[in-house]
């Protein structure tokens, strides 16, 4: 690294109302800090594009800490070892932490993960690999409970964590209904990743859909959506359903998120509606790990990835997630690999 570097930092201007824009967010250059003592210099290669950081930008205080004005956004990503001062890290190791939106960040050996780069594209850390998939994984398997024969129906089913939990849903012997945004992602889902039925949501009437789609009920939803769609689903649970309560993307762009009235529902069907937060689960995700890679080693999980050029791209990239123009796990590439 040149000791003149420049980091560039995509920071937060102002919490956004609605929709996080382009112009709630501000490219700044900062120079880059030498590590202090168990710190340890990363470059970032690829940085991730979750909905969560909507939420994280607002500061809806009650469900994570929110980002600093000023600071840069949050984010996790996958990063090269430019100088380490710890002693578990070696310059030109690959890495993985939430170390946000800019080219350089300092972090705190403790906190960073070693990443296998013989084990599949780094990239991967970040998709079926890294956090989606290990949500993925750890919801389906200890809120959903799948069971051979259920009827598993799952909103944005093509999506980074959707199209995880749908292939994990076929091994564990669920009849897989995906609902997704447009005739590419349908074909995606039923074509290349097997699930059964898919519901397009542009496309279809939902409730006919799903009554088509499920005639027995639902044993499972795995709610990321919120919204009309959820309204659909929830008369359809069948005896002792369980919801994996994910996300809910149709209320992130709200400044004042209203919680779906589906309470009736729930007590006639006498569903089990658990939520869940991927940050609970630290103490698992080297044996989840274990398990995706497994599974992603005998072919038997796929991922798509989308691919956005360039760090300064990031803020106009962010909105396809809440558009449903990302067709895959949004990935930024801030430097070649
Ligand atoms: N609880 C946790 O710990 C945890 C961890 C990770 C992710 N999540 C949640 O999981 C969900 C999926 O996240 P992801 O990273 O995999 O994103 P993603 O599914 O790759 O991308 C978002 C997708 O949501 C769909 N969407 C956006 N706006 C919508 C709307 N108004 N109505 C219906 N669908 C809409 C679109 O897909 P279509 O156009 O195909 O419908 C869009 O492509 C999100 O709700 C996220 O917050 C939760």
């Amino acid at each position: 690294m040149a000791a003149n570097s420049v980091n560039r930092q995509i920071v937060l201007k102002r919490r956004p109302q609605g929709e996080l824009r382009p112009e709630d967010l501000e490219l700044i250059e900062r120079p880059v800090s030498r590590p202090a003592a168990q710190q340890v210099l990363v470059r970032t290669l690829w940085l991730s594009l979750d909905p969560y950081m909507r939420l994280r930008a607002a500061g809806h205080e009650r469900y994570f800490p929110a980002v600093p004005i000023g600071e840069p956004m949050i984010g996790g990503a996958v990063s090269r070892v430019v100088e380490s001062h710890h002693p578990n890290f070696k310059t030109g190791d690959i890495v993985e932490e939430y170390s946000g939106w800019q080219d350089y960040a300092l972090v705190d050996g403790h906190t960073l993960r070693k990443v296998n780069p013989s084990l599949a594209p780094i990239s991967t850390a970040l998709s079926v690999l890294g956090m989606p998939g290990l949500t993925a994984y750890l919801a389906l398997i200890d809120v959903g409970r799948p069971e051979p024969g259920d009827t598993l129906v799952i909103g944005s089913a093509a999506g980074a964590v959707g199209a995880v939990v749908g292939q994990i849903g076929k091994i564990a012997g669920c009849r897989v209904v995906g609902i997704v945004g447009g005739p590419q992602k349908a074909s995606y889902i039923t074509n290349e990743l097997g699930f059964d039925a898919v519901i397009d949501r542009h496309k279809d009437e939902i409730i006919a859909a799903l009554n088509r789609t499920c005639p027995e009920g639902i044993n499972i939803y795995f709610e990321n959506l919120g919204g009309p769609i959820t309204d659909a689903v929830y008369p359809r649970l069948a005896h002792r359903a369980r919801v994996v309560v994910c996300g809910g993307i149709t209320e992130y762009t709200s400044s004042d998120p209203k919680s779906n009235s589906h309470l009736q529902n729930i007590l006639f069907s006498e569903a089990r509606v658990g939520g869940f937060n991927i940050f609970s689960y630290a103490s698992r995700y080297d044996d989840a790990r274990r398990r995706l890679a497994h599974w992603f080693k005998q072919g038997r999980l796929k991922y798509r990835e989308d691919i956005v050029e360039g760090l300064e791209n990031a803020p106009v990239a962010f909105a396809r997630l809440f558009e449903g123009t990302n067709f895959g796990k949004l990935l930024v590439r801030v430097s070649a690999e």
